[in-house]
C-alpha cells in the first residue's frame, strides 16, 4: 500500500491479539511499529517477532490509564523513532456481566482503559501531529458501539463514545491534514473474546450461536481486522475521514 514505506505506527494493545496482527501487517509494508501494551512481555514478543521477520519495532510497557506514563512514552518513543505518522487506539477490555449486577468500580475500570485511554493518545499524540500538518489515526471500537451487545453496556457506552469523539476531532483537524478513521470489529478469536464468551458448556455454547448467526458461518480472525486499519493509515485512504466500518463476517450490515 501506498505511502507506508519508513513511516512511524504507533500501535496501543499491540500485544494482544488484534494489535498484534496490525503491527506485523505494517511491519509487512516496511512501517517502523512502536508496540504499547500494559504487558511488557508481550509487546517485547511481538517486537521481537517482527525483528526476526527483518521489520523494524520496538516495545513499549504501559498503562494506557495513566496520562502521565502516556505522555512519556509518546515523548520517549519520538526520540527513539522520530515523529509519529499514525496513531492507532486498539486496546481495550471488557468483563462481560448484566448491567443491573454490576457496580462503580467495574465501570471506573472499563472506561479508564476504553475511554480515558484513547483520551490520551490523542491528546499526547494529535498536538504533535497538528503542528505537523499530517496524521493518520485508525480507532478500534467494536460493533458493540453501533448495535450494542448483552452483557457489554459500559463497554459499548465506551465504543459509541469512541465513535462520536473520532468524527468530532476528525471534523476538528481536517484542515490540518489528519484522517480519523473508525473499525469496528465483530466477535474475533482474542484472549477478549474468550473471556467474554467464558469457559466450559457456556462459552463453546456462545460461540456456536454466534458462528451459527454470522453470515461467513466463522468468527473473525486478528488478520481479518489488520488489513483494513492499514488501508485506512495508508495513501490510499487520503481522502477517507470520520468514517466507521465492520469487520464482522456480515454479522452486522447496519448503515
Ligand atoms: N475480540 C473481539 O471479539 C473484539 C470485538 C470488538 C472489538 N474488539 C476490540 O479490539 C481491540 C483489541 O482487542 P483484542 O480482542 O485483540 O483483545 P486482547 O485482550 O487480545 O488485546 C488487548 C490488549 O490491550 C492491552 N491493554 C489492556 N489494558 C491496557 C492498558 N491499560 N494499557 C495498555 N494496554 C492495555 C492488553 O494487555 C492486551 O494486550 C479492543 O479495543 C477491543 O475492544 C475486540
Amino acid at each position: 500500500m501506498k505511502g507506508l514505506r519508513d513511516k512511524v505506527a504507533v500501535v496501543t494493545g499491540g500485544g494482544g491479539g488484534i494489535g498484534a496482527a496490525i503491527c506485523r501487517r505494517f511491519a509487512e509494508e516496511d512501517t517502523v511499529v512502536a508496540v504499547l501494551d500494559l504487558d511488557g512481555e508481550a509487546a517485547d514478543r511481538v517486537a521481537g517477532e517482527i525483528h526476526a521477520a527483518g521489520g523494524k519495532a520496538k516495545a513499549y510497557p504501559v498503562d494506557l490509564t495513566v496520562q502521565e506514563q502516556v505522555q512519556a512514552t509518546v515523548a520517549a518513543l519520538e526520540q527513539d523513532l522520530g515523529p509519529i505518522d499514525v496513531l492507532v487506539n486498539n486496546a481495550g477490555w471488557d468483563r462481560a456481566a448484566p448491567f443491573l449486577e454490576t457496580d462503580k468500580a467495574l465501570w471506573d475500570k472499563i472506561v479508564a482503559v476504553n475511554l480515558y485511554g484513547p483520551l490520551y493518545m490523542h491528546h499526547a499524540v494529535l498536538s504533535r501531529m497538528a503542528a505537523r500538518g499530517k496524521g493518520r489515526v485508525v480507532n478500534i471500537s467494536s460493533d458493540a458501539a453501533r448495535v450494542g451487545s448483552s452483557g457489554e453496556s459500559v463497554y459499548a457506552f465506551c465504543k459509541g463514545g469512541l465513535v462520536a469523539f473520532s468524527k468530532t476531532i476528525a471534523r476538528e483537524l481536517a484542515r490540518q491534514k489528519i484522517n480519523v478513521n473508525v473499525v469496528c470489529p465483530g466477535p474475533t478469536d482474542t484472549a477478549l473474546f474468550r473471556d467474554f464468551a467464558g469457559e466450559g458448556e457456556r462459552g463453546e455454547k456462545l460461540r456456536a450461536a454466534l458462528i451459527k448467526a454470522i453470515p461467513f458461518g466463522r468468527l473473525g480472525e486478528p488478520e481479518d481486522v489488520a488489513g483494513i486499519v492499514v488501508f485506512l493509515a495508508s495513501d490510499e485512504a487520503a481522502f477517507i475521514t470520520g468514517q466507521v466500518i465492520s469487520v464482522s463476517g456480515g454479522l452486522t450490515m447496519a448503515g
